[in-house]
């Protein structure tokens, strides 16, 4: 694709996350007034582009312009910037010389004192355009602008065409000669999506599997809320296209933002302080899912968030839940995505402090994440060949430490590594909290650890947090593979109708379970387990005796 030039210095998006650079060409056209109509639009993102095309039976042409405006932002996240280009100087120039402003003010009636036609689409242009930073263009129709001649040509071709918004402007794709041939999807309407809790690597895959399988297999419009929870509650909220979930597989984070504050049933603005004095939106959730035809929603988290998705399918909201976590907490499935990724981060990391300790002759503690579950400490000290691991189920004693590192060192191993998570407390104690303006946080056990060990025994030693950079970064191949896997079952369960269901991994078959089960409680390590006797077979503690 080759840009004009004029479209190189593109504006920058509205501050966020979700700021896209777009360029949007719009055309309506009608055969009759009214008569039947076409309407197109061409959205180019860097070097992508989607084509979106839809007819309507009897019409008129102004109407098919703004459905091509309407169609064509609603598939753009908010935030993003655009630069719509349109042949249409009424459109344009509504929105330049700001003549909604005036319309408002008489009661919807023009200069003229007539009645203005389309209301139901300047009202919604003016809702996606408050939620974007758009500039409009005009351009000269049937001028020796290329991409105004194409979309011309698209929304004539497009009321020659069937599609299954014929009639009511709803987006039609274009046929292609190898597109497969769409699977039956028994619950028709549109999916919602949203991303809550803490963010891990991996969830971009789940989006672009949900996305990706929806529509290529299904036909199905995927509508994304921004900001979890928060975004249902006020409507901030998209329809994801393919484009925008294009190359976004192996990227970290979440391209529709996440909270870990924003609980619709104790809802407040500024995000939640946990003291139950919040409002209930829950209502307000449920009329905009109604709005944007969402017939199911998929929450992809964890506990938290999935407790809230449960909540709504109380309300009736059909749910699919898909379990998401670095912590691999959830009880109903053997592996949450995310955990592959955090274990291969904190993994490196004592590879690294390993090197250190060794030449400096010192006691290294490394901090990884973990609240009531000690499984990345497990895994990754483990992997990283951790001398003692010290986890929430397994009380520690200061003193069984101190005689490990004692006797690798008259074993002439003058370094050890302690792999600790953060939930890890001593026997009889409890885990620390940190007390962050009223927010209790977990955090602080790897330095008490250290300063204490240093106190038994004569050795120096350091602490290192890792914290978020466990949740940050690419996802690693297994990770991309298990969102992928995930996400093709979720659109799976909403075809069939499986609602209120969480996905799974058991063993290496993907399935689900329903989410009181998905919900029940929290999987914690196994003292017994083979896994914690093979650690302890080969000379690793777990600061206690097994
Ligand atoms: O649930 C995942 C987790 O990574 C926990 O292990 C950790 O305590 C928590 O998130 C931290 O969340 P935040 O700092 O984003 O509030």
């Amino acid at each position: 694709m080759i840009f004009p030039a004029s479209l190189i210095n593109f504006r920058r998006g509205v501050s966020g996350m979700n700021s896209f650079e777009y360029v949007v060409y719009t055309d309506g056209s009608c055969s009759g007034n009214p008569g039947p109509g076409g309407w197109a639009a061409i959205i180019l993102l860097g070097e992508k582009e989607v084509e979106l095309s839809g007819k309507a039976a009897a019409t008129t042409n102004q109407r098919m312009e703004l459905t091509a405006a309407v169609e064509a932002l609603s598939h753009l996240p908010s935030g993003s910037a655009v630069r719509v280009y349109s042949d249409s100087a009424y459109l344009v120039n509504c929105f330049r010389q700001r003549w909604m402003d005036r319309w408002q003010k008489n009661g919807w009636r023009n200069s003229k004192g007539d009645a203005v036609v389309n209301r139901d689409l300047w009202l919604k242009l003016l809702e996606l355009t408050g939620k974007r930073s758009v500039q409009w263009h005009k351009v000269k129709g049937h001028g020796d602008d290329q991409l105004n001649a194409r979309v011309d040509r698209l929304a004539r071709g497009a009321i020659r065409h069937d599609c299954p918004g014929a009639g009511t402007g709803e987006s039609c794709p274009r046929p292609k000669n190898n597109q497969p041939s769409l699977k039956k999807n028994k619950a028709g309407g549109r999916i919602g999506i949203l991303t809550g809790g803490g963010d891990c690597p991996g969830l971009n895959a789940v989006i672009r599997a949900v996305v990706k399988g929806a529509a290529h297999n299904y036909g199905l419009e995927v509508v994304g809320f921004n900001n979890g929870f928060m975004g249902l509650v006020e409507n901030d909220a998209q329809v994801i296209t393919d484009l925008a979930v294009s190359g976004i597989l192996n990227r970290g984070g979440t391209i529709l933002g996440t909270s870990n504050r924003d609980n619709p049933f104790d809802y407040k603005p500024q995000g939640s302080d946990y003291t139950n004095t919040g409002e209930d939106r829950s209502a307000d959730a449920l009329v905009n899912l109604d709005h944007w035809g969402i017939t199911s929603l998929v929450v992809i988290g964890g506990d938290g968030s999935l407790l809230l998705a449960h909540r709504f399918s109380k309300l009736g909201v059909p749910i699919i839940g898909i379990p998401k976590t670095i912590d691999n907490d959830l009880p109903a499935t053997d592996i949450t995505f995310g955990f592959d990724s955090a274990v291969t981060t904190a993994t490196e990391a004592i590879d690294k402090i390993h090197t250190t300790a060794e030449s400096h002759h010192r006691v290294m503690v490394i901090e990884v994440m973990g609240r009531h579950a000690g499984w990345i400490a497990l895994q990754a000290g483990m992997a990283g060949g951790g001398d003692i691991i010290l986890i929430p189920e397994l009380p520690f004693d200061l003193l069984c430490i101190a005689d490990k590192i004692d006797e690798r060192r008259n074993r002439g191993k003058k370094f050890s590594i302690i792999v600790v998570a953060e939930g890890a407390f001593p026997a009889g104690g409890e885990p620390l909290y940190e007390d962050r303006s009223g927010v209790r946080r977990l955090g602080g056990i790897g330095l008490l650890v250290s300063r204490e060990i240093e106190k038994v025994i004569d050795m120096e030693s350091r602490a290192t947090v890792l914290g978020h950079l466990q949740r940050g970064g690419s996802p690693t191949s297994y990770d991309r593979v298990l969102a992928t896997r995930f996400g093709v079952k979720a659109v799976e369960l909403f075809s069939e109708k499986s609602f209120n269901r969480m996905v799974c991994l058991k063993g290496n078959s993907i399935g689900s379970v329903p989410l009181e089960e998905a919900v029940a409680g929290t999987k914690r390590v196994d003292p017994d387990s083979e896994q914690v006797r093979s650690a302890v077979a080969v000379g690793t503690s777990f600061g206690c005796r097994l």
